[in-house]
């Protein structure tokens, strides 16, 4: 198993490009299931997370060609409506093969996805969102069944104790493309990644009204035809850089990101006093002296503040002066971070869903795991910021989520290395 070893930084400096959304390129290579023609998507990340969805759309019977890395060329000529325990377990997104499944084939049988470290991850809102378009749903040996012989659109409200669902807007979006009549969907996400299927599934020729609010309103088309498309840059990537060059007080220009898709973000680290220009599609973080201010924070659906830069908004927080609040209203345990974040002697305490997190604290290296995507991101900055050496285990976790981390890093002068476990020194490694 691979491990990075981290040393403390100086200040990062330079120019770091994202690359396209893992979460919104997830749900868009499922639609491609959406007709027989060739969808060409571009800007795809080169993930863990994608290389499981091909696998997927292979073994459902699509035709899968890359021309070039980053270039995927889709046919779903003739398909299955099954997806299988052994794939879709390995990556809970899969789940978003059910929507375009029903549409086409009128039918699907899913595996319900496993939960994961940030908590479980239930499926109901996407059932209930089927159900209202009449299809007759069972759950049977870790499968859901949709019977969508007689699917028809209708008014649907998608809102759940957490409020909107992305990845089920995305499901019952993609099912109500091709279900006859029209469809409302209220309290549906609005996060950009939604925004951007909904902007393919258009190209594509489907009918969707008021695509990046709340209220969608689908009317239901026979047949939709291939196209090209661009995936969108990744948000969450971004924002992940801006923090590292925060907490390392450099000069660093994210290019390739519009600052519009991180508005919440943005505006909180404004708050702290980070110096930053934002450009059309660029954020330059600059140098500053003395402390941040600390911050009080509460995760939200978009455009709230977003859950998948909560830990790493958590890491910078432990060289701010101050007590700042971080509370995760859409997965309460997403703190898997914040017992390794200790272990380097960072000051957080833990009150319900929220980290109080009193700053600033000399972090040292330590050796460290790993536990969920963006818990996995938080190590790596908070390493930046800590004197010596930090060795960060099952690193598979940011393999899934982040293109190239190291070598994105290493060119704007962090140290980061990517090891084999053997390499690490005897005595830090942990069964
Ligand atoms: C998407 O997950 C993202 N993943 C997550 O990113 C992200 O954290 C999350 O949206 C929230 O923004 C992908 O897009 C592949 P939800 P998703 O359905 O769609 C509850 C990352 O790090 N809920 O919006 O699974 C749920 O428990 C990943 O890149 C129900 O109660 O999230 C949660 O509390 C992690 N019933 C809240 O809604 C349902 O049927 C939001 O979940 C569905 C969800």
């Amino acid at each position: 198993m691979d491990v990075f070893k981290v040393s403390g930084n100086g200040p990062l400096n330079g120019e770091i490009k994202v690359g396209g959304a893992k979460n919104a390129a997830l749900p868009i290579l499922a639609a491609t299931l959406l007709t027989d023609e060739t969808v060409v998507l571009k800007n795809v990340p080169d993930l863990s997370d994608m290389r499981f969805m091909i696998e997927i759309l292979q073994h459902v019977g699509a035709e899968t060609v890359q021309p070039e890395p980053g270039t995927w060329e889709i046919t779903a000529k003739e398909i299955t409506h099954i997806a299988p325990y052994e794939l879709v377990r390995k990556m809970r997104a899969s789940v978003c093969l059910l929507g375009p499944l029903v549409a086409r084939m009128r039918k699907a049988e899913v595996s319900i996805p496993g939960g994961c470290v940030i908590g479980p991850r239930p499926i109901d809102l996407h059932i209930k969102g089927l159900q209202k378009l009449n299809c007759q749903v069972d759950i049977a040996n870790g499968y859901v069944h949709v019977d969508a012989s007689e699917i028809k659109g209708g008014p649907i409200f998608l809102g759940g104790r957490s409020g909107s669902t992305v990845t089920g807007t995305a499901n019952i979006v993609m099912a109500a493309v091709l279900a006859p009549g029209s469809t409302r969907l209220e309290c549906a996400a609005c996060e950009p990644e939604v925004v951007d299927l909904c902007n393919l599934l258009v190209k594509m020729g489907a009918q969707i009204d008021g695509i990046g609010s709340p209220e969608l309103t689908i009317t239901g088309v026979d047949k939709l035809h291939g196209c090209e498309h661009s995936v969108i840059a990744d948000r969450i990537e971004a924002g992940t850089f801006v923090i590292a060059a925060a907490i390392t007080r450099g000069d660093v220009t994210v290019k390739g990101i519009a600052p519009k898709l991180l508005s919440a973000f943005l505006d909180k680290l404004e708050e702290a006093g980070l110096p930053m220009e934002l450009g059309d599609d660029t954020i330059r973080v600059l140098p500053y002296e003395g402390s941040l201010k600390p911050v009080d924070v509460i995760t939200l659906p978009h455009p709230g503040y977003p859950t998948d830069l909560q830990a790493q908004l958590g890491a910078l927080m432990t060289q701010t002066d101050g007590i700042s609040i971080i509370t995760e209203r859409i997965y309460p345990n997403r703190f898997m971070h914040v017992p390794e974040l200790q272990r380097m002697g960072a000051n957080i305490a833990m009150e319900g869903p929220s980290a109080i997190i009193k700053g600033a604290s000399k972090l040292s290296g330590a050796p460290v795991m790993a536990s969920d995507l963006r818990a996995s991101a938080a190590l790596i900055l908070a390493a930046f910021a800590a004197t010596g050496d930090t060795w960060i285990q099952r690193i598979y976790h940011l393999d899934r989520g982040y293109e190239r981390f190291e070598q994105k890093l290493t060119g704007i002068g962090a140290k980061i290395e990517r090891l084999h476990e053997r390499e690490m020194p005897k005595e830090l490694l942990e069964e």
